[in-house]
């Protein structure tokens, strides 16, 4: 499995300030020098915590494989056709959550997000949809032409060691493997951490795993490059 580290909250840290420190690229820079395999930052329309120099600058100064989330708007698909960035996750947006709390419904709009995902893929961009693991927005999401979907593990991070963990890890677990059989790539994110990311190795054939909050809440102990070792040791264990 692949680890994309979610640089979303070195930005909430220096916007706290108004100034440059933290800085996001620099931040960037250690997680790949560490051995991230790429780096996925959340360009939010209220813009709290990347900013769109953030991503420019990771893209062209960086060179990094760059995974943009965005919600699928006409000011984000502007941005990614004019970044091309490597991948675009695209997810719901609600202004008032403090994170994105549920995955995209594409079951009820198949046409639409096809729609909007065409000049992506056309430009060369993996597209990925970010979804609860449930059998008909796999199902829809194979119909929209997106190469990747990522699952969203938050239930699943929520419910770890608590009595309906098993009840949400299969369902983690049976959306991958529908997925794969509709030709599908995986990706997995949303609350994972330290304790919780080995159950990723029971889900088969899962390709790259996007981790922000436990990475960058631990590197305030450990230190940026090895808080984002100790997560790759834990993602590439076999
Ligand atoms: N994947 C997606 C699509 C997300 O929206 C987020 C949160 O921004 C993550 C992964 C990372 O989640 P966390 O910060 O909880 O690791």
């Amino acid at each position: 499995m692949l680890l994309g580290v979610n640089i979303d909250h070195v930005a909430t840290l220096r916007n706290a300030r108004g100034e440059l420190e933290p800085s996001v690229i620099e931040a960037a820079q250690v997680c790949i020098k560490a051995g991230a395999n790429g780096i996925t930052a959340h360009l939010r329309e209220d813009r709290r915590h990347i900013v769109d120099y953030d991503v420019f600058a990771i893209k062209n100064d960086l060179k990094c494989k760059l995974n943009l989330e965005m919600a699928a708007t006409y000011e984000m698909k502007k941005i990614a056709l004019e970044i091309l960035p490597y991948s675009c996750c695209i997810v719901p947006e609600n202004r008032q959550e403090i994170t994105t709390e549920g995955g995209l419904d594409v079951y009820s709009q198949p046409g639409k997000i096809k729609e909007y995902v065409k000049p992506l893929i056309e430009a060369g961009i993996q597209v990925s949809l970010f979804i609860d693991p449930e059998r008909n927005q796999v199902s829809a999401a194979a119909e929209t032409g997106a190469q990747f979907i990522e699952l969203h593990t938050g239930a699943f991070s929520r419910a770890y060691g608590k009595s309906n963990e098993d009840i949400e890890f299969k369902k983690l677990k049976q959306a991958a493997s529908f997925a794969h059989l509709l030709g599908l790539k995986v990706n997995a994110g949303h609350g994972l951490n330290y304790q919780n990311v080995s159950k990723m190795h029971d889900i088969d054939g899962l390709y790259e795993l996007n981790i922000g909050h436990s990475i960058i809440s631990r590197a305030i102990f450990t230190g940026l490059d090895c808080a984002v070792s100790e997560m790759l040791s834990l993602v590439n264990k076999n």
